[in-house]
């Protein structure tokens, strides 16, 4: 599978359990753990989208495993990051180093992308060919 398809997939995975807890605060009156919400949606939905949107331009990137790994470590980061979260601010705060490990699993998935994004390589330029086309 293309690292595009897989940050995609993902990414709505990660709204529709985003929005189900956004849901759960709202009807419970409970907003404890906004935090882990505001987390699963920013690192799960919206950078993940955004990274799919990178690799979809760079067709040689994109089909690479190296890209594949990048998108499963940041989704492997983000989920355990925010049961972390969620668990230190219902009062679990035992699970503040596995926080601390997931935020460097998170750090190092940036780190990956970086990479990419810097490297002087062909599959860093985008496809010319997926410009916007005009209207007819
Ligand atoms: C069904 C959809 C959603 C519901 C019901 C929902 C619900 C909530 C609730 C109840 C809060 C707590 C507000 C507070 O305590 O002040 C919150 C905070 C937050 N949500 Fe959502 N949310 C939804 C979707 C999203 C999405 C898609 C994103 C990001 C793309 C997002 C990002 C955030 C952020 C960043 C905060 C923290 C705001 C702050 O610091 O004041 N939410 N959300």
């Amino acid at each position: 599978m293309k690292a595009s398809t897989l940050s995609f997939r993902l990414a709505v995975l990660f709204v529709v359990a985003g929005m189900a807890m956004g849901i759960g605060m709202a009807a419970s009156q409970n907003h404890a753990i906004m935090p882990a919400h505001a987390h699963l949606n920013l690192l799960g939905w919206v950078s993940l989208f955004l990274f799919g949107i990178y690799y979809e331009r760079r067709p040689a990137l994109d089909a690479s495993r190296l890209a594949r790994i990048q998108v499963w470590l940041w989704s492997a980061g983000t989920v355990v990051l925010t049961v972390a979260v969620a668990a230190i601010h219902l009062g679990y705060t035992a699970m503040d180093p596995v926080a601390a490990l997931a935020s460097l699993v998170v750090l190092a998935a940036i780190l990956l992308f970086g990479y990419f994004v810097f490297r002087p390589a062909a599959s860093a330029a985008p496809n010319p060919n997926m410009g916007i086309t005009p209207a007819e």
